[in-house]
């Protein structure tokens, strides 16, 4: 998570990071290490939500957003945002799921110069995302 954090981030001073799934927080709290403007997180979970709230209550610069990304509407700019929402177990195509968020952030969230990374489990790459990345 550590060298997610540092890919998105990028050595960047004014990032808005925008972080889908905050799970057990390694990926915020690495993010957080590193050092953000402004972050923003989606969790649809309400105790994780809490969870996340408590943790960052005195951090002006951390929102959390309970909810689905699906139903997150925002302006396009954030310039570093990080995906990891799949969980397992769940009866989800999960990398549907996932270029259905990609399409979603670059039309209406990613600003142009902004970097997006995701979390992949699986030892080798589906080649629908292959796929789809080339064609972007
Ligand atoms: C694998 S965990 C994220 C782990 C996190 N990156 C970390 O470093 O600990 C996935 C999280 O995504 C959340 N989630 C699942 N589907 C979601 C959705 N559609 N919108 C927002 N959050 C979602 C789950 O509740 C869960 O907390």
């Amino acid at each position: 998570m550590r060298r997610y954090a540092e890919c998105v981030i990028d050595g960047r001073k004014d990032v808005r990071l925008l972080e889908v799934g905050y799970g057990l927080g390694v990926f915020a709290e690495e993010s957080e290490n590193i050092g953000t403007e402004e972050h923003v997180i989606i969790e649809c979970h309400p105790k994780i939500c809490a969870i996340a709230r408590e943790k960052y209550k005195n951090q002006k610069h951390i929102k959390i957003f309970q909810g689905f990304w699906q139903n997150f509407n925002a302006e396009k700019c954030y310039n570093a945002i990080f995906y990891d929402s799949a969980v397992i177990g769940e009866d989800i195509d999960a990398v549907e799921e996932l270029l259905q968020f990609i399409e979603f952030a670059m039309k209406n969230l990613l600003t142009d110069d902004g970097i997006m990374s995701f979390w992949y489990r699986g030892n080798k790459i589906d080649s629908r995302i292959l796929d789809f990345l080339k064609k972007k």
